[in-house]
């Protein structure tokens, strides 16, 4: 690689656990390896529309493997094609791209790394169309991205999860409660599916899979008959019922993606408790997946591919994202990511391991017995 090579980096969309992991990784082996200058570009695209950027020094790299978050700041609002504008009451939307670009030629950068999800990944598709030389590296705790088995964040987030089922299910059983615990994971079903079965989840509602409140009920009655007065129901955000919708919590409208998902575990909790006469309580733990250290499975992970990514720029391949297929690192073109989300294929063996051991996807009535 040329020495002395400028790489601006950036984090956008939602953050996670395991992005500054990334940024020292990026940052230190091209800065070792090749005298790189790396150019942390602020707050995501915003900072690229805006111009906001710093040079960041191997000093501000100390510390950052184990930190949360983002020392760089992140925007799930800005979107050069589409960019938000004020105008008195009203929001208009304006093609800055042509800004974000010049920008990216006044910051004197020979390239781009951006560290994002499918949104902010779908952008980088775009400005590498428009000539921006750029590595796309996967990161969201949903596990959604085309192309790639796992994204860092995710295990950080199932972690938490789990954790959370953990506690739930002692106050569960001392109360003969039914507990449901609301999960993130937007309309993918992996983080509920993962530390539904990590935490023993008697019920896991997955967006891929549409439940009725029947068959749940039916589930917890049974348990209830074979002497287990309790029952966890794991239900991720997107879940919905067979023939209903998700529940929308908020629309942001500056976002490009602007649905939020949530709610669907406090009217389920009632239609439980309504159904069974058992008392039945809701938590949502909501961000506080996505906030804290990363696991260490994710810190490796994200070292891995932020050091795959400056392998990349050295052999300059651009307009590709570092992802993980059959435990190994591969390229993936941005054009393939940027063609959706990955969801739960309805024939995932972990599904069929779940139902091995009985728990209930809230699909099936329980034969009676
Ligand atoms: O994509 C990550 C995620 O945490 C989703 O799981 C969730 O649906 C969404 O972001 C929440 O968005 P916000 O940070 O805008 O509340």
């Amino acid at each position: 690689m040329r020495k002395g090579r400028r790489i601006g980096i950036l984090s956008g969309g939602g953050d996670c656990p395991g992005i500054n992991a990334v940024i020292r990784a990026v940052a230190r082996k091209a800065m070792l390896e090749d005298d790189a200058e790396i150019i942390g570009i602020e707050d995501g695209y915003e900072g690229l529309v805006n111009n906001k950027y710093r040079k960041l020094e191997l000093r501000d790299l100390s510390g950052i493997l184990t930190l949360g978050g983002t020392i760089l700041g992140t925007s799930k609002k800005a979107n050069p094609y589409r960019y938000a504008v004020k105008q008195g009451d009203k929001l208009i939307f304006k093609d800055l791209s042509k800004r974000a670009l010049d920008n990216f030629k006044r910051m004197r950068l020979d390239c781009l790394v951006a560290i994002g999800g499918d949104g902010t990944l779908g952008i980088a598709y775009k400005l590498f169309k428009d000539g921006i030389p750029i590595v796309g590296i996967p990161k969201t705790i949903d596990n959604d991205i085309m192309g790639t088995e796992i994204t860092f964040g995710f295990d950080s987030a199932v972690w938490i999860a789990t954790e959370g089922i953990d506690r739930l299910h002692t106050t569960a059983q001392s109360h003969h409660r039914v507990m449901i615990v609301e999960v993130m994971g937007h309309n993918a079903g992996w983080i509920a599916l993962h530390s539904g079965i990590a935490g023993g989840g008697d019920i896991i509602l997955i967006p891929e899979i549409p439940y009725s409140v029947d068959a749940i009920a039916d589930k917890v009655r049974e348990r209830h008959r074979h002497g287990k007065k309790f029952s966890i129901i794991v239900v991720a955000e997107g879940a919905k019922p067979k023939g209903g919708d998700v529940m929308i919590q908020r629309i942001v409208k500056e976002s490009s993606d602007p649905i939020r998902l949530g709610g669907v575990g406090f009217v389920l909790g009632q239609q439980i408790e309504a159904v069974t006469g058992i008392e039945t309580r809701t938590v949502v733990l909501g961000h506080l997946q996505r906030g804290g250290s990363p696991t260490p499975y994710d810190r490796v992970l994200a070292t891995q591919l932020g050091t795959k990514a400056v392998d990349m720029i050295q052999d300059r391949e651009f307009g590709w994202m570092v992802g993980v297929q059959r435990c190994s690192l591969v390229k993936v073109s941005l054009k393939e990511v940027s063609k959706g989300s990955r969801k739960v294929p309805l024939n995932h063996p972990l599904i069929e391991s779940a139902r091995s051991l009985d728990a209930s996807f809230g699909d099936r009535n329980i034969r009676s017995s």
